[in-house]
């Protein structure tokens, strides 16, 4: 994808099965881990956007033998640890890939340089940084704990942590260190995706997982090593939430996205969108690989606006920006709060969605640690050239904006959607969405 912009026009109904690339969280955890093992790590389904790309290089950069066999099948043979880089690893857009490598990495006795994009450069590494300097691993780094930076790991204590923000990088950064190192015990107050302990256990590691409230604590001992095994990855929830989102926006339409992980630390946007009123079907629910997966069906409906409970905001914290669209054509005000962290995504999450939405006409108040959107009942002007700051779902949110809009919406930046949605384009066209490149003269 070359095109400086993208432009989405109101289009007919949208109608059909499509399935959602790959789960993101899952890919990068596939890889890390497969080459962390001993022995062959098959992975079918992995997502083969530019973040995981990176995440492949890295491991290989890393010692890991990591071949792609076929359209979304790779093969990584794991040296059962990382050895030391021979050049700089460049995570490229990916918080989850520089953030869950380098705990994997403080593990060993290493030295390795990491970099990323320019928002990558920009995003806070302290978070990550801290419990693993409370762990005993060193690093150099630019003001604010930003890349690059230079992580010396080895020779780890134990460590007893509470996550002070709801995160599931952070998390897993400390349990793969603690992996290579002394164990560690991490407690979250919010539960947040599970995904890391999950595939863990399937490795063959020993992780403990006690409920805590509306949290958990996960207790892993020392003295781990994993065994290479066969992985399925499930279809995104945060890219189904595109096509899904379309469908209930634009009269007359019905998608159905196949596969697609209902992990339930990931479906609060299904839960939102339910008590929004949005007619949402899930069948065909099965087991593969320890996730539950289904196929999603969503047909247009007349969307209310609700309060999102805040606590619900680490099991969706994706996938507010696509609910500021659906909440743009609900009838009412949908108010969405507790979601600072979306402020230290790939880019301000509230300060684009607010402008970009404004920009179309739609009126929204943004708090410093939330988001509310009064909606058009079915009806958004759009008209606008979008600023997308390079975040691959501010540009598909507001081209999804776009299909139901009176006039049509142009964002800037659309190569990033390749980072996590490679193909959304033409999956969109598919379904009969108008996405073209070019168009609509800034404003
Ligand atoms: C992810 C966790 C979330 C999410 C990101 C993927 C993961 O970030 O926003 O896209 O795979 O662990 P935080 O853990 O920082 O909230």
């Amino acid at each position: 994808m070359t095109a400086a912009y993208l432009t989405a026009s109101r289009a007919g109904s949208l109608k059909g099965t499509v399935r959602a690339p790959g789960d993101k969280s899952i890919s990068h955890r596939a890889l890390i881990l497969g080459a962390l093992a001993h022995g062959t790590t098959e992975i079918e389904g992995l997502l083969e956007g530019d973040d995981v790309r990176r995440t492949a290089q890295a491991m290989q950069a890393f010692g890991a033998e990591v071949v792609r066999t076929g359209e979304g099948c790779w093969r990584v043979q794991g040296k059962g640890g990382f050895a030391e880089p021979a050049d700089v690893v460049d995570c490229g857009n990916a918080g989850t890939g520089v953030r869950l490598i380098m705990g994997a990495a403080a593990g060993f006795d290493l030295a390795a340089t990491f970099t990323g994009d320019a928002s990558l450069r920009g995003r806070p590494m302290n978070r990550v940084l801290k419990p693993l300097g409370e762990m005993g691993a060193t690093w150099i780094c630019r003001a604010g704990g930003r890349l690059p930076l230079t992580l010396k790991g080895g020779g780890l204590r134990h460590l007893a942590y509470r996550l002070p923000e709801p995160s599931a990088q952070v998390k897993s950064a400390i349990l793969l260190a603690g992996l290579n190192g002394a164990g560690c015990e991490v407690v979250e107050p919010e539960a947040t995706r599970d995904h890391t302990e999950r595939m863990l256990r399937g490795f063959g590691a020993e992780v403990e997982v006690f409920e805590q409230g509306a949290g958990r604590r996960v207790v892993l001992p020392s003295g781990q090593s994993l065994q290479g095994i066969s992985v399925r990855v499930p279809g995104d929830p945060s890219s189904a939430a595109f096509p899904l989102v379309a469908a209930l926006i634009t009269p007359g339409s019905a998608v159905t996205v196949e596969g697609m992980l209902l992990n339930p630390l990931r479906i609060g946007l299904l839960e939102t969108l339910g008590d929004m009123g949005a007619d949402l079907s899930v069948t065909n629910v099965r087991d593969e690989g320890g996730e539950t997966v289904a196929d999603v069906t969503a047909r247009h409906s007349a969307l209310e606006g609700v309060e999102v409970p805040p606590e619900r905001a680490p099991s969706m914290i994706d996938e507010y920006p696509i609910l500021a669209v659906a909440a743009a054509y609900a009838t009412g005000r949908t108010v969405m709060r507790g979601i600072g962290e979306m402020r230290v995504k790939e880019s301000d999450r509230i300060a684009l969605m607010a402008a970009g939405l404004a920009a179309c006409g739609v009126t929204v108040e943004e708090e410093p640690e939330g988001l509310i959107v009064t909606g058009g009942a079915g009806q958004v002007r759009g008209g606008a050239s979008v600023t997308t700051h390079g975040d691959h779902r501010i540009a598909m949110s507001h081209l999804v904006l776009g299909l139901a809009s009176a006039e049509p919406v142009r964002v800037d930046e659309p190569g990033m959607i390749a980072t996590s949605f490679p193909g959304f384009i033409g999956l969109m066209g598919g379904l009969g969405a108008e996405i073209a490149e070019g168009g609509l003269q800034p404003a």
